[in-house]
């Protein structure tokens, strides 16, 4: 069901802070940023190995992002673990009485199908499921 760490996200105040701190830090600079309006969140996916470190912004205080930060400050936010089919995943997490927050995946950075499964499933841990577009 999963094959990978996709990324795990870091929620940040100012992303090019961020970005520039961690390549002085880590040497690792960003591979791509995009804008993605359906999260309210602007992220930059820095590759380590076959994962990401996703830095995420909030595009206002309302989205939940932005209400994260305000509440505990910057930090882990999620892991993102990548699946090959989505649906089918979502599938089984109901079955097994998971508590999801997303019932249908929806868009993603990179083209990517996302849902989160809400924390109170497995040890306060926001996970999301990721599955990658296909070229
Ligand atoms: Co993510």
């Amino acid at each position: 069901m999963i094959y990978n760490i996709d990324h795990v996200a870091i929620a940040v105040h100012d992303l090019d802070e961020a970005i520039e701190r961690h390549r002085k830090l880590f040497g690792a600079e960003p591979l791509w940023r995009e804008v993605v309006d359906q999260q309210g969140v602007e992220e930059a996916m820095i590759a380590i190995g076959g994962s990401f470190v996703q830095l995420l912004a909030p595009l206002n205080t309302t989205s939940p992002v932005g209400r994260f930060l305000s509440k505990y400050g910057e930090g882990m936010h999620h892991i993102a673990y990548a699946v090959t089919d989505i649906e089918a995943a979502l599938d089984d997490l109901r079955q097994q009485g998971a508590r999801l927050v997303d019932e249908e995946p929806r868009q993603g950075g990179r083209g990517a199908r996302i849902a989160f499964v809400h924390p109170a499933t497995f040890a306060g841990t926001l996970i999301e499921l990721v599955e990658l577009a296909h070229e």
